[in-house]
């Protein structure tokens, strides 16, 4: 068993933050081997408690949990910033091109490597990420995630149609090759396995038909896939699937809405899409540095708690500017405030922080075992330094209560706030 005296953060079941200014978490392997939190609290009941367990002592130290990025593209790494007039563009100019370099198994390896190196640097944990429609870049990826411990969830994209020669796939060994990747990676170890069409305009009928099968086979791999992001692929999406009532309903229509599926976006819905999100238990990837930097709109915070369907955030690298959860953070705060039709809300620093741990762990249907630091969640959590530059000490050691301790270093924070990653009780 291993202790660490620091201030804890960490959340309660509703989302509110727990803060022990002075406290103790305790690691050590659960009953299957895996390094959890044991027990956390305050530090004057340690000794007690636990006397003769040897203790790192973190002073000024906050201990938190590792960030849950609900959506992102490891592929898209050296995509970050490729400036263009919308979506369907940037995807045709940018975006297409450059995976089909995925196909090289050693190179996808090599990229995989410095997104977990990326990943880590800025304190998340794990990530519901994309891979390439080559099932070599999930095995690349899968690979590098296993190597370091990671709780890792990714799919090959499912693209059979309006994409280009070298990232197109064929419909039916589409579908074979999700299967074998399922029963190659799903549950080996951390790592979990999800159906992945790329979005609707992307998959003919018979593919995302076929997608809808194995998320019925396979209850618990995750679905993943883009939703209602921008007003053209919104029209696209009407031209192409007419019968169906709105752009979200193509994926209920075709089986592909279900709890852990998660919808990246969901930006121009309606009341019907919103409830059916709740309906089904689906839940959005909300991406706010993506939606600003490629001009898609604005996530309704408004529309999704008045229906109250599951969300949280995500960075969307490459179509999002930045893989540090503080922006993110930032990001979905000034969405929050400019962002909406009734004007108003203010999103809260600790419902922010929730919705990039606990929250996003919650859609995901991990509640309880990543993102927070309660009893039995896995160890993976990150050692911030409230100090790290100049502008967060001087910010941070005048902070009256925790909210503005959070504040601070959503505002303020980025990579530099990471002292250190710790998985699965390693590294730290
Ligand atoms: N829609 C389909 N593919 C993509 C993608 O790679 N990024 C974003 N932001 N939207 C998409
Ligand atoms: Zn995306």
């Amino acid at each position: 068993m291993k202790a660490y005296r620091a201030s804890i953060l960490r959340f309660d079941d509703a989302g509110n933050a727990v803060f022990d200014e002075d406290g103790y978490l305790l690691t050590g392997p659960d009953a299957k081997g895996q390094p959890v939190v044991r027990d956390v609290g305050a530090w004057t009941s340690f000794a007690s408690l636990y006397p003769g367990v040897s203790v790192a002592h973190l002073p000024g130290r906050i201990i938190a949990p590792g960030f849950v990025d609900l959506h992102i593209h490891y592929p898209q790494t050296d995509v970050i910033g490729a400036p263009s007039a919308g979506l369907l563009p940037w995807l045709e100019d940018y975006t297409f091109p450059h995976e089909s370099r995925f196909a090289d198994e050693d190179y996808a390896r090599a990229v995989a490597e410095v997104f977990l190196d990326e990943l880590l640097r800025n304190g998340v944990t794990t990530a519901l990420t994309f891979s390439t429609s080559h099932p070599q870049s999930v095995d690349a990826f899968f690979g590098a995630s296993q190597a370091r411990g990671l709780r890792m969830i990714t799919g090959k994209c499912l693209q059979d149609r309006h994409s280009p020669d070298g990232v197109r796939d064929q419909t039916e060994q589409s579908l074979i090759d999700t299967e074998n990747l399922i029963n190659k990676w799903h549950n080996n170890g951390r790592l979990g396995y999800a159906i992945t069409p790329r979005f609707a305009p992307s998959c003919t009928d018979a593919q995302l038909a076929g997608a809808g099968e194995l998320a019925v086979r396979y209850r618990d791999v995750w679905i993943q896939s883009h939703v209602a992001e921008n007003l053209d692929e919104v029209k696209w999406v009407r031209e192409l699937f007419p019968k169906s009532r709105s752009y979200l309903a193509v994926y209920d229509d075709f089986g592909l809405m279900r709890e852990r599926s998660i919808y990246a976006h969901c930006i121009h819905f309606d009341d019907d899409d919103r409830a059916l999100m709740r309906r089904t238990g689906a839940a959005a990837a909300v991406s706010p540095t993506s939606n600003l930097f490629l001009g898609s709109g604005f996530f309704d915070y408004e529309g999704a708690q008045r229906i109250g369907y599951h969300y949280g955030l995500a960075s969307d690298v490459g179509g999002g500017t930045s893989f540090s959860p503080f922006h993110t953070m930032l990001a979905a705060y000034y969405v929050g405030r400019e962002g909406q039709t009734k004007p108003g809300l203010s999103l809260s620093p600790q419902n922010l922080w929730w919705q990039h741990t606990g929250g996003a762990a919650k859609a995901l249907g991990l509640a309880g075992v990543i993102g927070n630091l309660q009893r039995g969640c896995e160890a993976d959590f990150i050692v911030l330094n409230p100090k790290a530059t100049p502008m967060l000490a001087r910010k941070t050691s005048v902070a009256r209560n925790l909210d503005e301790l959070l504040f601070a270093m959503i505002v303020l924070g980025d990579d530099r706030l990471v002292e250190r990653t710790v998985i699965a009780g390693q590294g730290g």
